[in-house]
């Protein structure tokens, strides 16, 4: 595990529809949401969100695309929850991260989305897993250990939306590094020809 960072995150703006109710299609989800008093159950989320059918727009008011890198919308937030709609365009990225005290559930609305799942290997490096492309409607859930980077790898001008769950919000995360940086020595046995050292 290369762990090189806690990355504080920004509470979004939320984007509730007008009077503070939330989406109707989310009515279901939400009055989940709202009765907790403690983290939320992953396997509930889970279902709830499976069971959510849902378009970019139902939520087109939080469906805002950032400049640099996918965007957060919070649609709505407590202190044991927040729901979100990011929206990446193409190339857009996580770094790879955890989900230490949280528990994360989300849902692929528009686009193909990309996973990759990392595990921690004896060396202290982490090692790539598994990639999984998650088609719309697909619902991905992360335990509390697992690390994995999500990404919208479609060409671009295809976008990705995804609807997230956290609970309890997010206040930091733990960052990861996919490779560690390698001896100069190392580096010049992969010189050009004629630059090689040794
Ligand atoms: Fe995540």
């Amino acid at each position: 595990m290369t762990h090189v960072s806690s990355a504080a995150t920004t509470p979004s703006m939320c984007r509730c529809t007008k009077g503070g109710e939330t989406y109707s299609r989310l009515a279901p989800l939400v009055e989940y949401l709202d009765s907790l008093t403690g983290r939320a159950d992953l396997k509930v989320l889970t279902g709830l969100l499976e069971s959510v059918q849902l378009t970019r727009s139902d939520i087109a008011p939080s469906c805002l695309f950032g400049q640099k890198g996918y965007k957060r919308n919070t649609i709505r937030k407590t202190d044991w929850y927040e729901l979100l709609a990011l929206c990446w365009r193409s190339a857009d990225r996580t770094p790879i991260h955890d989900h230490r005290g949280v528990s994360c559930a989300f849902k692929v609305i528009e686009g193909e989305g990309t996973e990759i799942r990392f595990r921690e290997t004896p060396s202290g490096l982490i090692c790539p897993a598994a990639t999984i492309l998650m088609q719309p409607g697909y619902v991905c859930a992360a335990e509390d250990s697992d690390i994995h980077e999500v990404a919208n790898m479609q060409a671009p001008g295809i976008d990705l939306i995804t609807l997230h769950i956290y609970s309890p919000p997010i206040k930091s995360m733990n960052v990861y590094e996919f490779t560690q940086p390698v001896s100069e020595h190392c580096k010049d046995a992969y010189a050009a020809p004629g630059e090689a050292h040794g």
